[in-house]
């Protein structure tokens, strides 16, 4: 019987090399071992064990109930799943209500959980936040344009950076967390001329979720590209399921869509002028 090869599991800095050269990678979200191991074995980069937990597995309106141990739980549930890629863990709403409980709050997402990095919703009022974890050796990746935990002082889920205005504010945020240290950036419901410039400006890899084609990584929701998740659909969802005809299927189907750059496509991101 010959001996499996060891899996190496996909670093931070390898998906920076592959960024800087042109490349791209894919992300997923995942919320038990089970979907992990698919995930895993159809070659996606990061799992996303997201807040959108509180939507598509409690069945909350918003994420804002989700809880810090709801989030340890489930990132432990896919840590146990995966042995190639690298586990993304969300910063729950309020468990990073400063900067030393956010420190404490991404022990355990990273001690109890197993995550190897921790999104935070915020651009510039989380910077001694961002600034902190890295300090203190965290990674972390900030989600900065639609923040879903800040649903209800924006009025909905509504695409940013629209107007110059609120684009230069989105820049800002980009840059003051990567000053802060950001390992990574994750940019959900922007413009994709806005997408495009923050690629250019900065060095760190950039996630986007209907953000354009622009960014080097592109994350969907699980059962959104299973077509499980009830209508109405933003622009950038897609079944992959139709097309791949089996879970795993599916997750192929999207992983070689992103990487061939068929996904996302110009009609499914938005635009500054419509
Ligand atoms: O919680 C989540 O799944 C997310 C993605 C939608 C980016 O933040």
């Amino acid at each position: 019987m010959s001996a499996q090869p060891p899996i190496k599991r996909v670093t931070i800095r390898e998906l920076g090399e592959r960024s800087r050269q042109g490349g791209r990678f894919t992300c997923l979200t995942a919320y038990d071992a089970s979907i992990a191991r698919v995930l895993d074995e159809g070659g996606v980069d990061v799992i996303l064990v997201g807040d959108s937990l509180g939507n598509v597995i409690q069945g909350h309106e918003t994420t804002l109930p989700v809880t810090l141990d709801d989030m340890v739980y489930h990132t432990a549930c896919v840590a146990r799943g995966s042995r190639r890629a690298l586990i993304m863990a969300d910063m729950p709403f309020m468990a990073d209500a400063d900067a030393h409980m956010g420190l404490l709050s991404a022990a355990r997402l990273m001690r109890e959980g197993g995550a190897h990095i921790i999104k935070i919703e915020g651009g510039k009022l989380l910077a001694e936040t961002i600034a902190l974890l890295s300090k203190r050796g965290i990674p972390v990746c900030a989600h900065i344009g639609l923040k879903p935990q800040s649903v209800h002082k924006i009025g909905g889920y509504r695409v940013q950076g629209r107007d110059r205005a609120s684009m230069d504010e989105i820049l800002d945020d980009a840059w003051a967390v990567i000053e802060a240290g950001a390992d990574m950036l994750l940019l959900e419901c922007v413009t994709s001329e806005l997408a495009k410039e923050i690629v250019s400006a900065v060095k760190v890899p950039v996630i986007g979720i209907g953000a354009g084609p622009a960014c080097q990584g592109h994350v969907l929701v699980i059962y959104d590209i299973l077509g499980i998740t009830p209508e109405p659909h933003p622009r950038f969802c897609q079944n992959f399921l139709s097309e791949g005809g089996s879970i795993q299927g599916a997750v192929s189907a999207y992983v070689n869509a992103v990487m061939s750059g068929r996904y996302p496509s110009l009609e499914q991101a938005y635009g500054a002028s419509e």
